[in-house]
């Protein structure tokens, strides 16, 4: 069997990255291959986490794996927060679609989230640490917000502009 094709990741800040997702339906063959293009690509990128947001399709489903050994992925189709704590800690946090920047982003410490499976099968998380932080991030895709935008206008405008700097010159190379 042949590994899957990697997928092309949108880039901040592509509009594209602010589409809201819609729920997953089928839970069938397409499904199951796009889960396993996307682990694919996270793996490739040596990202911890990936919303479909991020490969321009628009549909509730994120992929992670917090794991030190890369060998643990976890599948959330059409998550849902059950639960955040209260109590938020600020932690600096990077985006596949954000390359090279990293920044504080503040969040509940501990979430309890209910999502399907790649087989619809449904079931709680409860998460805490770094798995419950990615969790938020990658949700926040779905809901087409880039975790840039809880920085201030000013940084925001200053990370627009390097990345389009950075984008162009990739384009002349
Ligand atoms: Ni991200």
């Amino acid at each position: 069997m042949n590994p899957p094709d990697l997928l092309p990741i949108l880039r901040y800040p592509d509009p594209r990255l602010h589409t809201v997702a819609k729920p997953v339906v089928a839970f069938d063959d397409r499904l199951r291959a796009l889960i396993e293009r996307m682990l694919a690509t996270m793996y490739d990128a040596s990202g911890i986490g990936l919303a479909a947001t991020q490969v321009d399709v628009h549909e509730r489903l994120v992929v992670i794996d917090v794991s030190e050994t890369r060998d643990q992925p976890l599948v959330l189709v059409n998550p849902v927060i059950d639960w955040a704590s209260a109590e938020t800690r600020k932690g600096e946090e990077g985006c596949l679609s954000v390359p090279g920047i990293y920044d504080g982003v503040e969040r509940s410490i501990a979430v309890k989230v209910r999502a399907q499976d790649a087989e619809g099968q449904s079931r709680v998380i409860e998460a805490e640490g770094m798995l419950a932080v990615c969790i938020q991030h990658e949700m926040d895709h779905l809901m087409g917000k880039v975790f840039v935008e809880y920085l201030s206008p000013l940084k925001r405008n200053r990370i627009k502009g390097k990345l389009l700097k950075s984008q162009r010159e990739a384009q002349k190379a």
